[in-house]
């Protein structure tokens, strides 16, 4: 009967000695032909060799899918919580000016409305664009559906549902300072 299994079983390689004939099939009767038709096979050096282009497929999966898992989830940015923080130069706002900064996680509208600086949240109520300051209607004003604040961030008109967030912004030397309101 043909044998099969662990070729390199002390059991199989003494059936191997005894000159056992090799089966067409494949499988092995014992013997010496069998023995030579296995010389050249290196089971170890396969099991290596499997090994060496598993690690390599796992390389190559990672380096693909990393940038592609960075680009799908964002990272997350970390904001300081201070109560004020210099945020540029006083010269960074000149009169009848606006420019927006970024103090903790907001966005804050500092305006210089001649030599009154004011500042509050950038971020319009009503859906959330950028506003600025415009100095020939001495108002704030939101480019995406007209919305109209006070320099202070109250409304005056348009479709917001609330005021601007208010925070305080001063000048201090050159330094022109934001704090929490
Ligand atoms: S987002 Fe400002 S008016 Fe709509």
């Amino acid at each position: 009967m043909a044998q099969q299994g662990n070729f390199k079983s002390p059991a199989r390689m003494g059936a191997l000695e005894d000159g056992a004939p090799l089966s067409s099939a494949g499988t092995v009767s014992g013997g010496k032909a069998r023995e030579q038709g296995l010389g050249g096979v290196n089971f170890e050096r396969r099991s290596f060799l499997g090994k060496v282009v598993a690690g390599v497929g796992a390389a190559v999966a990672v380096t693909t899918l990393y940038p592609v898992v960075k680009f799908i989830i964002p990272p997350t940015k970390e904001f300081s919580n201070l109560n004020e923080k210099v945020v540029g130069k006083a010269s960074e706002v000149p009169e009848k000016t606006g420019k927006i900064f970024q103090f903790n996680k907001d966005k804050v509208i500092v305006i210089n409305d001649n030599g009154k600086i004011t500042a509050c949240s950038a971020v319009c109520t009503h859906l959330g664009c950028l506003v600025h300051w415009a100095p020939k209607d001495n108002l704030i004003s939101c480019p995406c559906h007209g919305a109209k604040y006070k320099q202070t961030g109250e409304i005056i008109s348009g479709p917001q549902p609330l005021p601007l967030n208010p925070f305080k912004a001063r000048i201090e030397g050159e330094n022109l300072i934001i704090s929490k309101a």
